[in-house]
């Protein structure tokens, strides 16, 4: 009796062992394969979905900005029509640019391919929407007063141009559907989607006199 209870025992231990061994190389195929999806879907996944550009040469914001007389709007100013300048062409760069003034590689491309020929450099626009989408800056920067950083981040503060990504699947540009592909949203310039555009309507719309207060605004609002 007491020897078949035993081998009962031993076998029950030995069941024991045995499975808990099994068990182990299960969790361990489990941390493998869900490691290595982890690694499919948030590295290389992303790496396949956004391919990259350079921008044509690199632009030195926080030097700049010292180096003007009125910040920003030296460079980025509202015409009389109210229209909104963008990107500066060239005309905005000559006055000091006409000979290079530093002996950076950058500012010899940008003198000779771009000053000397009198070319505009093709810079990408990080924050261009799709051309169904009306947006402007007067509304915002003026009408509503909101500061640059609120929609761009810190580029105006930036030493480097970053390079521009895109979506290889639809052309959007990184910056409108967001960099945290779990669509994470940290800061307010982290995404400017349809739902993020319109989440900051609906509230601005009870201070401010716009026709967005519904739940995505009416949609002529921003598409003509
Ligand atoms: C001397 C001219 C100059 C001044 C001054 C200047 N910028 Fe710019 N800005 C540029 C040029 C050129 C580009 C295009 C290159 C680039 O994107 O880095 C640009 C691009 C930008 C963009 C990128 C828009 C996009 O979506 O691609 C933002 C945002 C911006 N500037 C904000 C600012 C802010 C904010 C300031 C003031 C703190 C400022 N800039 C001052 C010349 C200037
Ligand atoms: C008020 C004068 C002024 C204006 C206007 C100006 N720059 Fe500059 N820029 C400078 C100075 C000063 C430097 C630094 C030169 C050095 O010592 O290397 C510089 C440097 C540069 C460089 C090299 C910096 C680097 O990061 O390597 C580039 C490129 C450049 N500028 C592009 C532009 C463009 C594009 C515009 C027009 C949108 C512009 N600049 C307008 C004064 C100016
Ligand atoms: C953080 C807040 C905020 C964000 C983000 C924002 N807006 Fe606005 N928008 C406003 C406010 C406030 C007004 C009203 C300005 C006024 O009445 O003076 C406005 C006005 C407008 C208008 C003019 C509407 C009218 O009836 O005059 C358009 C068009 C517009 N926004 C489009 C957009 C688009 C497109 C985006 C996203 C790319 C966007 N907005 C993102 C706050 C925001
Ligand atoms: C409410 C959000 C918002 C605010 C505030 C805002 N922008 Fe923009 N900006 C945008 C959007 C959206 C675009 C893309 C517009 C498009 O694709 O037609 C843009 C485009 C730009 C561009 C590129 C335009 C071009 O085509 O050349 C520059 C430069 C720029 N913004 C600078 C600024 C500066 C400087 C300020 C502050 C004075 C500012 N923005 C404030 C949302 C904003
Ligand atoms: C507050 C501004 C705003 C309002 C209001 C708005 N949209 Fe949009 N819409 C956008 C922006 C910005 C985009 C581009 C970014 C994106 O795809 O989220 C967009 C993209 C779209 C697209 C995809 C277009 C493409 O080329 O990928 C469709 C379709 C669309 N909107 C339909 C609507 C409809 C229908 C309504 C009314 C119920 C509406 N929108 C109201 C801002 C707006």
């Amino acid at each position: 009796m007491s020897t078949l209870n035993e081998k009962a025992k031993e076998g029950m231990d030995d069941g024991a062992v045995h499975s808990s061994g099994a068990g182990g190389f299960i969790i361990l195929f489990f941390i493998i394969g869900f490691a290595a999806s982890m690694v499919l879907g948030w590295v290389i996944f992303p790496k396949l979905l956004y391919s990259q550009k350079e921008q044509p040469l690199n632009f030195n914001h926080a030097l700049h900005v010292e180096e003007v007389g009125e910040g920003c709007e030296s460079c980025h100013y509202f015409r009389d029509d109210g229209s909104f300048s963008g990107i500066p062409k060239i005309e905005s760069c000559v006055d000091c640019h006409e000979e290079p003034m530093g002996d950076t590689e950058d500012e010899a491309i940008f003198v000779e391919q771009y000053i000397a020929k009198d070319r505009e450099v093709p810079w990408l626009v990080y924050s261009r929407q799709p051309d169904c989408v009306f947006f402007s800056h007067a509304a915002h920067v003026i009408g509503a007063e909101m500061e640059c950083v609120v929609c761009h981040g810190h580029i105006g503060e930036s030493e480097v141009s970053r390079p521009y990504e895109y979506n290889r699947i639809t052309n959007y540009s990184r910056d409108i559907w967001g960099k945290n592909i779990a669509g994470i949203k940290k800061n307010s310039w982290d995404r400017m989607k349809m739902d993020d555009c319109a989440a900051c309507h609906k509230e601005a719309g009870a201070i401010h006199d716009v026709s967005v207060q519904t739940e995505r605004g009416h949609c002529y609002v921003c598409h003509k």
